[in-house]
């Protein structure tokens, strides 16, 4: 119910107004949010990179609404991987991008394009692009453009959804060499005939999509903050022998910080999801919605002094 109440904030304007204009939203969106310029999540990757984390970017902005946007969002990104070239940050950073940002929901063909560029831009600074994967209606918009995009850039990586009952399956289609899949349990709101509704039956089928990629030949990313999930991973990887350069652990930024460290502390590849841009709004809301119990922390920081 909470959750639902959130995520329907997430897609209000008056709301947007009121979290933007609060006194101390800055140090909670801070908390999740790298910042607001190339210049800010340079400082952040720099300090995650040094201290044994990978990164991968994701430049915020979603359902862009006509060209003109989907070409400025495109134009960052290309900004973005020029600037970690040049800062000698590539290939521990990589980049997320979502197609509705690039103009999906109203000219796929305009957001295989600009996906394309920033995918060459990434091949030319030495590192890779993975497509972040957004509510069920997309799904095979989605994986459309990746399979285009993998002809030309075969390391160009998806997020599948453990929420969604097709799952399994397309998990089977990408366990193949040279394919990078980002495994996450889903953050939008979906109907039951698309989606499993109850956190037992979305962690059982993150097992066994778990268990299909990391007995397959691609190259498995374990994205989740989940304990059981993540040492199911980890003894996964030693019953498949998966070792530091075959699969890796994935986690947002500012959640659970203490465990990215740990995990790379006993060898294993972790990277940091970072977001950063004008327009973190939507991103903070789902983050808030995962967890109620970051409204407190929320609702302290907008009222205290
Ligand atoms: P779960 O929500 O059950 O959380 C397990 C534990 O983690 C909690 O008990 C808590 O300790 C901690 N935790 C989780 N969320 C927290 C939060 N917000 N604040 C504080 N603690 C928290 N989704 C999607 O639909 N499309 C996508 O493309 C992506 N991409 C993506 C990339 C990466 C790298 C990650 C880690 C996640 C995504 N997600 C996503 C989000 C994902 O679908 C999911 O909503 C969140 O990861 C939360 O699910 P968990 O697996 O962490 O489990």
């Amino acid at each position: 119910m909470l959750r639902s109440v959130i995520l329907a904030a997430s897609r209000s304007s008056r709301v947007e107004r009121l979290v933007e204009t609060a006194p101390y939203t800055r140090d909670v969106v801070r908390r999740f949010v790298a910042g607001t310029s190339t210049a800010d999540v340079l400082g952040v990757t720099r300090k995650l990179v040094a201290g044994g984390l990978a990164v991968t970017i994701d430049f915020l902005g979603e359902d862009t609404v006509n060209p003109d946007q989907a070409i400025a969002t495109r134009d960052g990104y290309l900004a973005l991987l020029a600037a970690l070239a040049e800062a000698g940050q590539t290939p521990a950073a990589e980049v997320s991008v979502k197609l509705s940002a690039l103009g999906q929901k109203f000219d796929e063909e305009l957001a295989y394009e600009c996906a394309r560029a920033i995918c060459a831009a990434a091949a030319e600074a030495g590192t890779t692009v993975t497509l972040d994967m957004e509510d069920h209606t997309t799904t095979d918009s989605t994986l459309d453009v990746l399979a285009k995009l993998r002809d030309e850039y075969p390391s160009t990586g998806a997020v599948l959804q453990a929420y969604l009952r097709r799952t399994e399956s397309d998990c089977r289609e990408l366990a193949t060499a040279g394919s990078r899949v980002r495994l996450c349990k889903g953050a939008y709101r979906e109907p039951e005939s698309v989606a499993y509704q109850s956190a037992q039956d979305v962690n059982k089928s993150y097992v066994r999509c778990m268990n299909i990629l990391m007995s397959g030949s691609g190259y498995p990313m374990l994205a989740t903050h989940d304990p059981r999930l993540i040492a199911i991973g980890e003894d996964r990887a030693r019953w498949f022998d998966r070792g530091a350069d075959e699969f890796e652990f994935q986690m947002l930024y500012g959640i659970r910080p203490e465990e990215q460290a740990r995990l790379s502390a006993e060898g294993h590849t972790v990277r940091v999801y970072l977001p950063y841009g004008t327009d973190w709004y939507g991103y903070l809301m789902r983050r808030l919605a995962e967890r109620p119990a970051n409204l407190m922390f929320f609702a302290r920081a907008l009222t205290s002094k």
